[in-house]
Protein backbone atom coordinates (compact mmCIF):
# COMPACT_ATOMS: atom_id res chain seq x y z
CA UNK A 1 0.00 0.00 0.00
CA UNK A 2 1.02 3.56 -0.38
CA UNK A 3 2.54 4.76 3.24
CA UNK A 4 3.05 8.59 1.71
CA UNK A 5 1.47 11.40 4.13
CA UNK A 6 1.75 15.28 4.25
CA UNK A 7 1.92 16.98 7.29
CA UNK A 8 0.47 20.36 6.55
CA UNK A 9 1.43 23.05 9.58
CA UNK A 10 2.33 26.67 10.06
CA UNK A 11 4.83 26.07 12.49
CA UNK A 12 8.30 24.38 10.94
CA UNK A 13 9.31 23.27 14.28
CA UNK A 14 6.21 20.53 14.96
CA UNK A 15 6.91 19.69 10.87
CA UNK A 16 10.64 18.67 11.91
CA UNK A 17 9.38 16.88 15.10
CA UNK A 18 6.23 14.82 13.67
CA UNK A 19 8.56 14.33 10.39
CA UNK A 20 10.73 12.37 11.96
CA UNK A 21 8.22 9.99 14.32
CA UNK A 22 6.22 9.27 11.25
CA UNK A 23 9.55 8.05 9.68
CA UNK A 24 9.94 6.48 12.17
CA UNK A 25 6.51 4.43 11.87
CA UNK A 26 7.55 3.91 8.48
CA UNK A 27 5.44 6.42 6.45
CA UNK A 28 7.00 8.76 3.45
CA UNK A 29 6.35 12.07 4.83
CA UNK A 30 5.72 15.20 2.56
CA UNK A 31 5.54 19.02 4.91
CA UNK A 32 3.32 21.88 3.74
CA UNK A 33 3.19 25.39 5.59
CA UNK A 34 -0.16 25.98 4.60
CA UNK A 35 -3.43 25.02 2.79
CA UNK A 36 -2.28 26.30 -0.45
CA UNK A 37 1.43 24.74 -0.68
CA UNK A 38 -0.33 21.34 0.43
CA UNK A 39 -2.94 21.53 -2.26
CA UNK A 40 0.37 21.53 -4.63
CA UNK A 41 1.75 19.07 -3.39
CA UNK A 42 -1.61 17.06 -3.03
CA UNK A 43 -1.93 17.31 -6.93
CA UNK A 44 1.81 15.97 -7.57
CA UNK A 45 1.90 13.09 -4.94
CA UNK A 46 -1.57 12.03 -3.97
CA UNK A 47 -0.86 11.25 -1.00
CA UNK A 48 -3.97 8.53 0.77
CA UNK A 49 -3.23 10.35 3.74
CA UNK A 50 -3.19 13.97 4.80
CA UNK A 51 -2.58 15.44 8.67
CA UNK A 52 -3.36 18.90 8.56
CA UNK A 53 -3.27 21.62 11.32
CA UNK A 54 -6.87 23.77 12.14
CA UNK A 55 -5.50 26.89 12.40
CA UNK A 56 -3.13 28.27 9.96
CA UNK A 57 -2.79 31.70 7.91
CA UNK A 58 -3.48 31.83 3.92
CA UNK A 59 -6.36 28.95 4.44
CA UNK A 60 -6.90 27.31 7.37
CA UNK A 61 -7.20 23.86 7.82
CA UNK A 62 -10.65 23.51 7.97
CA UNK A 63 -11.17 25.03 4.25
CA UNK A 64 -8.36 22.90 2.82
CA UNK A 65 -10.38 20.08 4.33
CA UNK A 66 -13.00 20.97 2.17
CA UNK A 67 -11.38 21.30 -1.12
CA UNK A 68 -9.40 17.92 -0.67
CA UNK A 69 -12.84 15.83 -0.13
CA UNK A 70 -14.06 18.16 -3.63
CA UNK A 71 -10.96 17.08 -5.19
CA UNK A 72 -9.68 13.87 -3.76
CA UNK A 73 -13.09 12.41 -2.31
CA UNK A 74 -10.87 8.80 -1.32
CA UNK A 75 -7.91 10.87 1.13
CA UNK A 76 -8.33 10.63 4.39
CA UNK A 77 -8.06 13.46 6.45
CA UNK A 78 -6.85 13.95 9.82
CA UNK A 79 -7.29 17.14 11.96
CA UNK A 80 -4.61 18.54 14.37
CA UNK A 81 -6.22 21.19 16.68
CA UNK A 82 -5.26 22.86 19.78
CA UNK A 83 -7.03 22.87 22.94
CA UNK A 84 -9.47 25.31 22.68
CA UNK A 85 -11.07 24.42 19.22
CA UNK A 86 -13.41 21.60 19.90
CA UNK A 87 -15.93 23.00 17.80
CA UNK A 88 -13.93 23.31 14.79
CA UNK A 89 -12.85 19.59 15.49
CA UNK A 90 -16.15 18.87 15.55
CA UNK A 91 -17.03 20.51 12.47
CA UNK A 92 -14.12 18.92 10.51
CA UNK A 93 -15.64 15.38 11.73
CA UNK A 94 -18.81 16.90 9.70
CA UNK A 95 -16.91 17.89 6.73
CA UNK A 96 -16.05 14.16 6.63
CA UNK A 97 -12.29 14.34 8.08
CA UNK A 98 -11.31 11.12 9.70
CA UNK A 99 -10.26 11.78 12.91
CA UNK A 100 -9.01 14.36 15.01
CA UNK A 101 -6.02 14.53 17.17
CA UNK A 102 -5.58 17.72 19.94
CA UNK A 103 -1.95 19.28 20.20
CA UNK A 104 0.99 18.79 21.42
CA UNK A 105 0.74 15.62 19.52
CA UNK A 106 1.12 12.16 21.56
CA UNK A 107 2.85 9.33 19.60
CA UNK A 108 0.10 6.97 20.61
CA UNK A 109 -2.94 9.27 19.46
CA UNK A 110 -1.16 9.98 16.27
CA UNK A 111 -0.64 5.75 15.73
CA UNK A 112 -4.32 5.60 16.75
CA UNK A 113 -5.82 7.75 14.24
CA UNK A 114 -3.57 6.80 11.51
CA UNK A 115 -4.33 3.14 11.97
CA UNK A 116 -7.98 4.48 11.78
CA UNK A 117 -6.95 6.07 8.21
CA UNK A 118 -5.51 2.98 7.22
CA UNK A 119 -8.21 0.84 8.22
CA UNK A 120 -11.10 3.15 6.11
CA UNK A 121 -8.58 2.76 3.16
CA UNK A 122 -7.93 -0.71 2.81
CA UNK A 123 -11.90 -1.37 3.35
CA UNK A 124 -13.00 1.01 0.64
CA UNK A 125 -10.21 -1.36 -1.59
CA UNK A 126 -11.78 -4.48 -0.35
CA UNK A 127 -15.24 -3.31 -1.09
CA UNK A 128 -14.38 -2.05 -4.71
CA UNK A 129 -12.54 -5.45 -5.58
CA UNK A 130 -15.93 -6.75 -4.52
CA UNK A 131 -17.96 -4.61 -6.79
CA UNK A 132 -15.83 -5.72 -9.17
CA UNK A 133 -15.97 -9.13 -8.93
CA UNK A 134 -19.59 -8.96 -8.67
CA UNK A 135 -19.92 -6.56 -11.86
CA UNK A 136 -17.73 -9.33 -13.63
CA UNK A 137 -19.89 -12.11 -11.88
CA UNK A 138 -23.30 -11.15 -13.14
CA UNK A 139 -22.19 -10.35 -16.50
CA UNK A 140 -20.67 -13.68 -16.92
CA UNK A 141 -23.66 -15.17 -15.30
CA UNK A 142 -25.64 -13.20 -18.13
CA UNK A 143 -23.69 -14.36 -20.76
CA UNK A 144 -24.65 -17.81 -20.00
CA UNK A 145 -28.16 -16.88 -19.13
CA UNK A 146 -28.51 -15.10 -23.11
CA UNK A 147 -26.19 -18.46 -24.16
CA UNK A 148 -28.70 -21.14 -22.70
CA UNK A 149 -31.45 -19.54 -24.31
CA UNK A 150 -30.02 -19.27 -27.29
CA UNK A 151 -29.55 -23.09 -27.32
CA UNK A 152 -32.84 -23.78 -25.87
CA UNK A 153 -34.40 -21.55 -28.80
CA UNK A 154 -32.41 -23.52 -31.19
CA UNK A 155 -33.31 -26.67 -29.84
CA UNK A 156 -36.73 -26.01 -30.26
CA UNK A 157 -36.18 -24.74 -33.78
CA UNK A 158 -34.95 -28.32 -34.41
CA UNK A 159 -37.46 -30.39 -32.82
CA UNK A 160 -39.58 -28.36 -35.17
CA UNK A 161 -37.68 -28.71 -38.08
CA UNK A 162 -37.03 -32.45 -37.25
CA UNK A 163 -41.07 -32.76 -37.17
CA UNK A 164 -42.05 -31.00 -40.42
CA UNK A 165 -39.10 -33.28 -41.98
CA UNK A 166 -40.63 -36.87 -40.62
CA UNK A 167 -44.23 -35.43 -41.83
CA UNK A 168 -43.02 -35.33 -45.36
CA UNK A 169 -41.14 -38.17 -45.13
CA UNK A 170 -44.33 -40.43 -43.72
CA UNK A 171 -46.19 -38.79 -47.33
CA UNK A 172 -43.26 -39.77 -49.27
CA UNK A 173 -43.46 -43.36 -47.97
CA UNK A 174 -46.97 -43.48 -48.12
CA UNK A 175 -46.83 -42.20 -51.74
CA UNK A 176 -44.15 -44.49 -52.59
CA UNK A 177 -45.66 -47.35 -51.49
CA UNK A 178 -48.98 -47.13 -53.23
CA UNK A 179 -47.10 -46.27 -56.37
CA UNK A 180 -45.12 -49.79 -55.97
CA UNK A 181 -48.18 -51.23 -55.47
CA UNK A 182 -49.84 -50.02 -58.91
CA UNK A 183 -46.79 -51.00 -60.63
CA UNK A 184 -46.89 -54.25 -59.21
CA UNK A 185 -50.59 -54.62 -59.94
CA UNK A 186 -50.82 -53.00 -63.09
CA UNK A 187 -53.25 -50.33 -61.54
CA UNK A 188 -53.18 -47.27 -62.90
CA UNK A 189 -55.39 -45.53 -60.50
CA UNK A 190 -52.95 -46.78 -57.66
CA UNK A 191 -50.03 -45.38 -59.48
CA UNK A 192 -52.11 -42.16 -60.43
CA UNK A 193 -52.94 -41.62 -56.63
CA UNK A 194 -49.65 -42.71 -55.39
CA UNK A 195 -47.49 -40.06 -57.68
CA UNK A 196 -49.65 -37.46 -56.64
CA UNK A 197 -49.11 -38.01 -52.99
CA UNK A 198 -44.93 -38.03 -53.93
CA UNK A 199 -46.14 -34.80 -56.07
CA UNK A 200 -47.76 -33.21 -52.84
CA UNK A 201 -44.61 -34.06 -50.68
CA UNK A 202 -42.12 -32.55 -53.05
CA UNK A 203 -43.89 -29.19 -53.42
CA UNK A 204 -43.96 -29.47 -49.34
CA UNK A 205 -40.12 -29.68 -49.00
CA UNK A 206 -39.43 -27.01 -51.82
CA UNK A 207 -42.01 -24.76 -49.45
CA UNK A 208 -40.01 -25.95 -46.52
CA UNK A 209 -36.60 -24.96 -47.66
CA UNK A 210 -38.31 -22.03 -49.19
CA UNK A 211 -39.34 -20.63 -46.07
CA UNK A 212 -35.99 -21.93 -44.19
CA UNK A 213 -34.07 -20.04 -46.60
CA UNK A 214 -36.23 -16.20 -46.29
CA UNK A 215 -35.50 -16.90 -42.33
CA UNK A 216 -31.85 -16.95 -43.22
CA UNK A 217 -32.30 -14.35 -45.72
CA UNK A 218 -33.64 -12.06 -43.12
CA UNK A 219 -31.44 -11.89 -40.33
CA UNK A 220 -29.21 -9.03 -41.34
CA UNK A 221 -31.93 -6.16 -42.06
CA UNK A 222 -31.15 -4.05 -45.46
CA UNK A 223 -32.50 -0.82 -44.43
CA UNK A 224 -33.12 2.27 -47.10
CA UNK A 225 -34.75 4.81 -47.38
CA UNK A 226 -38.80 3.50 -49.07
CA UNK A 227 -41.94 4.19 -49.42
CA UNK A 228 -43.69 2.62 -46.81
CA UNK A 229 -46.84 2.10 -48.86
CA UNK A 230 -44.70 0.19 -51.72
CA UNK A 231 -44.74 -3.18 -50.55
CA UNK A 232 -48.23 -2.90 -49.23
CA UNK A 233 -49.46 -2.13 -52.80
CA UNK A 234 -46.77 -5.32 -54.09
CA UNK A 235 -48.25 -7.80 -51.69
CA UNK A 236 -51.89 -6.33 -53.55
CA UNK A 237 -51.17 -7.15 -56.67
CA UNK A 238 -49.30 -10.36 -56.18
CA UNK A 239 -52.20 -12.03 -54.45
CA UNK A 240 -54.82 -10.41 -56.22
CA UNK A 241 -55.45 -13.58 -58.45
CA UNK A 242 -55.08 -15.82 -55.98
CA UNK A 243 -57.83 -13.98 -53.77
CA UNK A 244 -60.15 -13.56 -57.00
CA UNK A 245 -59.82 -17.48 -58.02
CA UNK A 246 -61.54 -18.27 -54.33
CA UNK A 247 -63.76 -15.24 -54.20
CA UNK A 248 -61.84 -13.56 -51.83
CA UNK A 249 -62.38 -9.64 -51.88
CA UNK A 250 -59.09 -7.94 -51.49
CA UNK A 251 -58.94 -4.68 -50.96
CA UNK A 252 -56.01 -2.09 -50.30
CA UNK A 253 -56.42 1.21 -48.30
CA UNK A 254 -53.05 2.79 -48.26
CA UNK A 255 -52.73 6.43 -46.24
CA UNK A 256 -51.63 9.64 -48.52
CA UNK A 257 -49.64 11.15 -45.87
CA UNK A 258 -47.00 8.28 -45.04
CA UNK A 259 -43.03 9.84 -45.15
CA UNK A 260 -40.29 7.67 -46.64
CA UNK A 261 -38.05 6.53 -43.87
CA UNK A 262 -35.46 3.98 -43.20
CA UNK A 263 -36.40 0.06 -42.88
CA UNK A 264 -36.07 -3.08 -45.25
CA UNK A 265 -38.83 -3.02 -47.99
CA UNK A 266 -38.06 -6.44 -48.90
CA UNK A 267 -38.33 -8.17 -45.53
CA UNK A 268 -41.46 -6.00 -44.82
CA UNK A 269 -43.06 -6.93 -48.54
CA UNK A 270 -42.13 -10.60 -46.81
CA UNK A 271 -44.24 -10.29 -43.44
CA UNK A 272 -47.31 -8.06 -45.57
CA UNK A 273 -47.10 -11.47 -47.60
CA UNK A 274 -47.33 -13.80 -45.00
CA UNK A 275 -50.37 -11.79 -43.40
CA UNK A 276 -52.27 -11.78 -46.36
CA UNK A 277 -51.96 -15.51 -47.10
CA UNK A 278 -52.78 -15.91 -43.96
CA UNK A 279 -55.78 -13.84 -44.15
CA UNK A 280 -56.70 -15.68 -47.35
CA UNK A 281 -56.25 -19.48 -45.94
CA UNK A 282 -58.36 -18.12 -42.56
CA UNK A 283 -61.12 -17.06 -44.64
CA UNK A 284 -60.68 -20.53 -46.97
CA UNK A 285 -60.78 -22.43 -43.92
CA UNK A 286 -64.24 -20.63 -42.43
CA UNK A 287 -67.07 -22.63 -42.69
CA UNK A 288 -70.03 -22.07 -43.95
CA UNK A 289 -69.16 -19.80 -46.26
CA UNK A 290 -72.46 -18.13 -45.38
CA UNK A 291 -70.84 -14.43 -45.66
CA UNK A 292 -68.80 -12.80 -48.47
CA UNK A 293 -64.78 -13.19 -47.44
CA UNK A 294 -62.78 -10.26 -47.58
CA UNK A 295 -59.24 -9.39 -46.16
CA UNK A 296 -58.13 -5.51 -46.10
CA UNK A 297 -54.61 -4.15 -46.15
CA UNK A 298 -54.46 -0.80 -44.94
CA UNK A 299 -51.73 1.85 -43.88
CA UNK A 300 -51.76 4.71 -41.49
CA UNK A 301 -49.92 6.93 -39.62
CA UNK A 302 -49.95 6.60 -36.13
CA UNK A 303 -47.86 9.64 -34.02
CA UNK A 304 -44.20 8.90 -33.56
CA UNK A 305 -44.16 5.80 -35.45
CA UNK A 306 -43.55 5.59 -39.08
CA UNK A 307 -46.17 3.76 -40.40
CA UNK A 308 -49.01 1.31 -39.15
CA UNK A 309 -50.05 -1.45 -41.03
CA UNK A 310 -53.19 -3.60 -40.80
CA UNK A 311 -54.24 -7.09 -42.01
CA UNK A 312 -57.94 -7.51 -40.90
CA UNK A 313 -59.89 -10.75 -42.66
CA UNK A 314 -63.24 -12.08 -41.65
CA UNK A 315 -62.29 -15.80 -41.49
CA UNK A 316 -62.07 -18.55 -39.20
CA UNK A 317 -60.67 -16.42 -36.18
CA UNK A 318 -58.83 -18.41 -33.67
CA UNK A 319 -59.85 -19.50 -30.12
CA UNK A 320 -57.43 -18.47 -27.38
CA UNK A 321 -55.09 -21.74 -27.13
CA UNK A 322 -54.08 -21.10 -30.59
CA UNK A 323 -53.59 -17.39 -29.86
CA UNK A 324 -50.69 -17.91 -27.83
CA UNK A 325 -49.02 -20.28 -29.96
CA UNK A 326 -48.57 -18.65 -33.82
CA UNK A 327 -45.53 -16.93 -32.98
CA UNK A 328 -43.18 -20.34 -32.07
CA UNK A 329 -41.73 -21.79 -34.80
CA UNK A 330 -43.73 -24.75 -36.79
CA UNK A 331 -46.78 -24.31 -35.37
CA UNK A 332 -49.46 -24.70 -37.79
CA UNK A 333 -53.47 -25.83 -38.07
CA UNK A 334 -52.67 -26.15 -41.74
CA UNK A 335 -51.83 -29.68 -41.64
CA UNK A 336 -50.26 -30.58 -44.76
CA UNK A 337 -50.37 -27.57 -46.69
CA UNK A 338 -48.57 -25.11 -43.90
CA UNK A 339 -44.75 -25.15 -42.17
CA UNK A 340 -45.69 -22.74 -39.52
CA UNK A 341 -42.88 -20.78 -39.88
CA UNK A 342 -44.71 -17.75 -41.46
CA UNK A 343 -45.50 -15.81 -38.31
CA UNK A 344 -42.26 -16.68 -36.50
CA UNK A 345 -40.17 -15.25 -39.59
CA UNK A 346 -42.64 -11.82 -39.73
CA UNK A 347 -42.21 -11.67 -35.90
CA UNK A 348 -38.39 -11.77 -35.70
CA UNK A 349 -38.15 -9.48 -38.72
CA UNK A 350 -40.64 -6.53 -36.74
CA UNK A 351 -38.32 -7.29 -33.52
CA UNK A 352 -35.35 -6.36 -35.91
CA UNK A 353 -37.22 -3.53 -36.92
CA UNK A 354 -37.60 -2.24 -33.45
CA UNK A 355 -41.44 -2.09 -34.13
CA UNK A 356 -44.42 -3.79 -32.98
CA UNK A 357 -46.59 -6.65 -33.97
CA UNK A 358 -50.40 -7.29 -32.40
CA UNK A 359 -53.20 -9.06 -33.55
CA UNK A 360 -56.43 -9.74 -32.19
CA UNK A 361 -58.54 -12.83 -33.30
CA UNK A 362 -62.01 -14.45 -32.07
CA UNK A 363 -63.01 -17.68 -33.12
CA UNK A 364 -65.77 -17.53 -35.84
CA UNK A 365 -65.51 -13.86 -36.38
CA UNK A 366 -62.05 -12.69 -38.31
CA UNK A 367 -58.13 -11.58 -37.29
CA UNK A 368 -56.86 -8.56 -37.47
CA UNK A 369 -52.92 -8.13 -37.15
CA UNK A 370 -51.05 -4.68 -36.65
CA UNK A 371 -47.44 -3.87 -37.31
CA UNK A 372 -45.93 -1.01 -36.50
CA UNK A 373 -42.26 0.41 -37.54
CA UNK A 374 -40.50 3.33 -36.27
CA UNK A 375 -39.28 6.39 -38.11
CA UNK A 376 -35.77 5.56 -38.60
CA UNK A 377 -34.30 8.97 -40.12
CA UNK A 378 -30.71 6.52 -41.45
CA UNK A 379 -29.63 3.49 -41.49
CA UNK A 380 -28.03 2.98 -37.48
N1 LIG B 1 -55.43 -14.63 -40.01
C1 LIG B 1 -55.46 -15.78 -39.34
N2 LIG B 1 -56.65 -16.35 -38.99
C2 LIG B 1 -56.69 -17.52 -38.33
N3 LIG B 1 -55.59 -18.21 -37.94
C3 LIG B 1 -54.39 -17.69 -38.23
C4 LIG B 1 -54.26 -16.47 -38.96
N4 LIG B 1 -52.95 -16.21 -39.09
C5 LIG B 1 -52.29 -17.24 -38.50
N5 LIG B 1 -53.15 -18.14 -38.00
C6 LIG B 1 -52.80 -19.38 -37.27
O1 LIG B 1 -51.42 -19.35 -36.92
C7 LIG B 1 -50.72 -20.49 -37.45
C8 LIG B 1 -49.30 -20.12 -37.76
O2 LIG B 1 -49.21 -19.20 -38.85
P1 LIG B 1 -47.90 -19.13 -39.70
O3 LIG B 1 -48.06 -18.09 -40.74
O4 LIG B 1 -46.75 -19.01 -38.77
O5 LIG B 1 -47.78 -20.57 -40.33
P2 LIG B 1 -48.65 -21.23 -41.50
O6 LIG B 1 -49.41 -20.18 -42.23
O7 LIG B 1 -49.42 -22.35 -40.89
O8 LIG B 1 -47.53 -21.83 -42.42
P3 LIG B 1 -46.50 -21.00 -43.34
O9 LIG B 1 -45.15 -21.35 -42.79
O10 LIG B 1 -46.71 -21.55 -44.69
O11 LIG B 1 -46.81 -19.57 -43.22
C9 LIG B 1 -51.55 -20.90 -38.64
O12 LIG B 1 -51.37 -22.28 -38.95
C10 LIG B 1 -52.97 -20.60 -38.14
O13 LIG B 1 -53.43 -21.63 -37.31
MG1 LIG C 1 -48.49 -18.37 -42.96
Amino acid sequence: MDNTILFVDDEKDICDVLSISLSDLGYKVYTAQNGQEALRIIQKVNPPIVLTDIRMPVMDGLELLRRIKRQFPETEVVMVTGHGDMDLAIESLKHEATDFIVKPIKDEALEVALKRALEKISMRRQLREYTENLEELVQEKSAKLVQAERMAAVGETIAGLSHAIKNIAGGLEGGSFVLEKGIELENKDYIQQGWEAVRFSFDKIKDLSVDLLNYAKFTDLNLRLSDPNEPAREVMELMKPRAEEHGIDLKVDLASDLQAFWFDPDAIHHCLLNLVTNGIDAALSDNPLDTRKQVVLQTSKPENWGVEYTVTDNGCGMAAELREKIFTSFFSTKGATGTGIGLMITKKIIDDHSGVIEFESEKGVGTTFFIKLPQKDNDL
